[in-house]
């Protein structure tokens, strides 16, 4: 939009910018910048307008696009322009991805590189490569505390080892994901060195207080992020004689964004990883960004100014970059990290869907979907042009934040159904097999989230300690029934690295002094690279899970219903066990695709009339995951425990 303020103080910006930017041809940058200008403005403005030096680091902020845009390496630049006229590349049925740490994956970047071929068997397309710059040795949240933003951790390699990894996952297409943890640093990162030194313009990069007298204002409102581990939200700092604040842990210094220097350095880190090959950013803990006093600290207005911010600086310098929000709270708080406007994303186009996940195992553990389509009802519509990121199992806790009103409309009672679901995935239930383990256990309230592996949580450790057969291929069951419910639900499914060959717990953290206290290690395993060769032995179980994830992410790929353009509905059906939804093509009225699944531990039927229009088929139907006609009695279709469907019309 041209706007007279923001052009007149962009013309002056180009008048001084310095000659080794104006000399060069930056023909798609500046066309960009026009275009993006008036929104950088008024947002840079709505956040730092008040300030004497705003004009100077408004130069600042459009010299620091400029300098990356420079250094963007030319295929980069191509890829830009393709994705510019392929824009709805990322919402896709033919993406599929995988989270992983490098180094219990693989080793180190080299050795991931190598391993690109365990990708390409199972289908996955899209990677993501957790944390891996430099961080302390001993606690780095595991990998989330950064102590050099633009270095890679020497345990995983070099930058050079990323770069190439990057070119050689795009020639094979597939995309790379990397994180940029926007919100803190690790107390070993030279800006918080410095401030520790007294530097005054570091302790601005933080939130610094000498007295208790401002921490303990914000603590009246703000929660515990990890009260076991880390309670409270500020540290006191000895060298720096001044309390820090530290949401995470006391080591992760939390940034202090109402500084426009904060800003600028981390978009110009963003724009730095964005060249050096990734194609999708994930922006961690996105809902903390901006703190006030007197509230949660989460969701506030001025994070989602900051993401727009960070998304149109980069829309300028590397539009082919699609961000993903990573914040893990209520469904109304998740939809607004996509940007409120009609139709793209003017923030993340992409978001984790921890609300899915979260349901998920409440059908897990209920064995129901009460709560899973209550839940799901209430998931508010999204903008057509961003995506959901479906899990099932993540290197984080699985926190049970349903909203009370759902629980209580399903006619449970919210804290005590929240017991039972801690109860009943910590093995604390009866016929429970599930062998998760607390995480977070907050005294205060007794509230806890879930740690472990998802082969351990549906049983399978339990069932193969005791060979029980039946219950190894009921947990097995469970692992491949989770996965069709992020594969079809609409949204960019994402595995978890061991997941696809059964990974079971692992409880060698509890050796490693900087990991014992976080129960979260338990389910981020190192591969033993020959148990997964067991996949390709049949009769095994490796083999038997990896060959259907296998089998169903190539029929992902086939069923172009499965893209997300807002294109599923609801279905909710009498009985309590089955969860149905229809995915249907928005062009093409006669492609559809009927998901029914089972979470019960009994054989379920569905009367297809009672579907109305999705049940009124007029040719026999097919079940497209295992290619044959599922069991129908008159109309009434037969789902085996456990089971799913994919159904189409012959
Ligand atoms: C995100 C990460 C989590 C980490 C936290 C703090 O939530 O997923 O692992 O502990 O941020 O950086």
């Amino acid at each position: 939009m041209y706007e007279q303020v923001s052009h007149t103080l962009l013309n002056d910006i180009l008048n001084r910018i310095k000659p080794e930017i104006s000399k060069q041809d930056l023909r798609h940058f500046y066309t960009r910048l026009g275009a993006n200008f008036y929104g950088i403005h008024s947002l840079f403005q709505r956040l730092y307008g008040d300030r004497e030096d705003f004009e100077e680091q408004a130069q600042k902020l459009v010299e620091t696009m400029a300098y990356q845009y420079i250094k963007r390496p030319k295929e980069l630049r191509a890829l830009d322009l393709e994705r510019e006229k392929d824009y709805n590349w990322f919402l896709s049925q033919q993406w599929v991805g995988m989270a992983l740490y490098c180094k219990g994956f693989a080793g180190n970047l080299k050795g991931l590189r190598e391993r690109l071929y365990y990708f390409q068997d199972l289908g996955v397309n899209m990677v993501h490569v957790m944390p891996i710059m430099r961080c302390p040795e001993g606690s780095s949240d595991g990998g989330y505390a950064v102590s050099d933003f633009r270095d890679i951790n020497p345990e995983v390699g070099t930058l050079e080892d990323l770069q190439d990894l990057a070119k050689e996952m795009r020639r094979r297409d597939i995309l790379l994901v990397l994180d940029v943890v926007v919100n803190h640093t690790s107390n070993q990162h030279y800006w918080a060195a410095q401030a520790k030194a007294g530097e005054k313009k570091y302790q601005d990069y933080f939130y610094c207080f000498e007295n208790r007298n401002v921490p303990d204002m914000f603590e009246q409102s703000m929660p515990e992020v990890f009260p076991e581990n880390a309670p409270g939200n500020f540290t006191w700092d000895e060298d720096m004689q001044r309390w820090v604040m530290t949401v995470f842990n006391d080591f992760q210094w939390d940034l202090n964004y109402t500084n426009p220097a904060v800003l600028i350095e981390m978009i110009n880190i963003i724009l730095f990883w964005a060249n050096q090959g990734a194609d999708i950013l994930r922006l961690d803990a996105v809902a903390f960004l901006w703190k006030k006093i007197g509230s949660t600290c989460q969701n506030e207005r001025e994070a989602h100014l900051i993401l727009q911010l960070f998304k149109d600086c980069c829309q300028v310098t590397a539009p082919g970059v699609v961000f993903i929000a990573e914040a893990i709270v209520a469904p109304l708080e998740v939809i607004k990290y996509f940007g409120e406007d009609a139709v793209i994303a003017k923030e993340c186009e992409i978001a984790y869907n921890a609300t899915y996940m979260a349901l998920l195992w409440d059908a897990v553990a209920t064995k129901n979907v009460r709560l899973l389509n209550q839940g799901i009802k209430n998931l508010p519509v999204k903008l057509d042009r961003a995506t959901w990121l479906n899990y099932v199992r993540c290197h984080d806790d699985i926190g049970f934040g349903f909203d009370d009103r759902s629980i209580v409309a399903c006619g449970y009672e919210p804290a005590r159904h929240r017991k039972f679901l801690i109860d009943y995935f910590t093995g604390n239930y009866e016929n429970s097999h599930a062998r998760g383990l607390p995480f977070g256990l907050n005294p205060k309230t007794g509230d806890a989230r879930i740690s472990g592996s998802l082969a351990s949580l549906v049983g399978l450790e339990y069932a193969l300690e005791t060979e029980d057969d039946a219950a190894i291929d009921d947990a097995i069951k469970l692992i491949i029934l989770l996965h069709s419910m992020i594969m079809s639900f609409g949204g960019l499914p994402l595995l978890y690295y061991g997941d696809a060959i059964g990974t079971l717990n692992d409880d060698s953290y509890r050796d490693d002094p900087f990991k014992r206290g976080d129960t979260r290690w338990v389910h981020r395993p190192s591969i033993d690279w020959e148990v997964a060769e067991q996949r390709n032995i049949p009769g095994t179980v490796e083999y038997k899970i990896f060959s259907e994830i296998k089998r169903m992410i190539a029929v992902r790929k086939e069923i172009e219903v499965f893209s997300d353009f807002n294109n599923r509905e609801l279905l909710e059906v009498e009985n309590p066990y089955l969860f149905v939804f229809g995915r249907n093509h928005p062009q093409r009225a006669n492609e559809w695709v009927l998901v029914v699944a089972n979470f019960s531990d009994r054989p379920q039927h569905l009367n297809l009339e009672e579907l109305g229009p999705w049940g009124a088929t007029q040719r026999p139907l097919v079940d497209l995951y295992r290619g044959e006609s599922p069991d129908i009695f008159k109309r009434s279709l037969v789902i085996p425990r456990f089971g799913f469907y994919w159904l189409a019309e012959r």
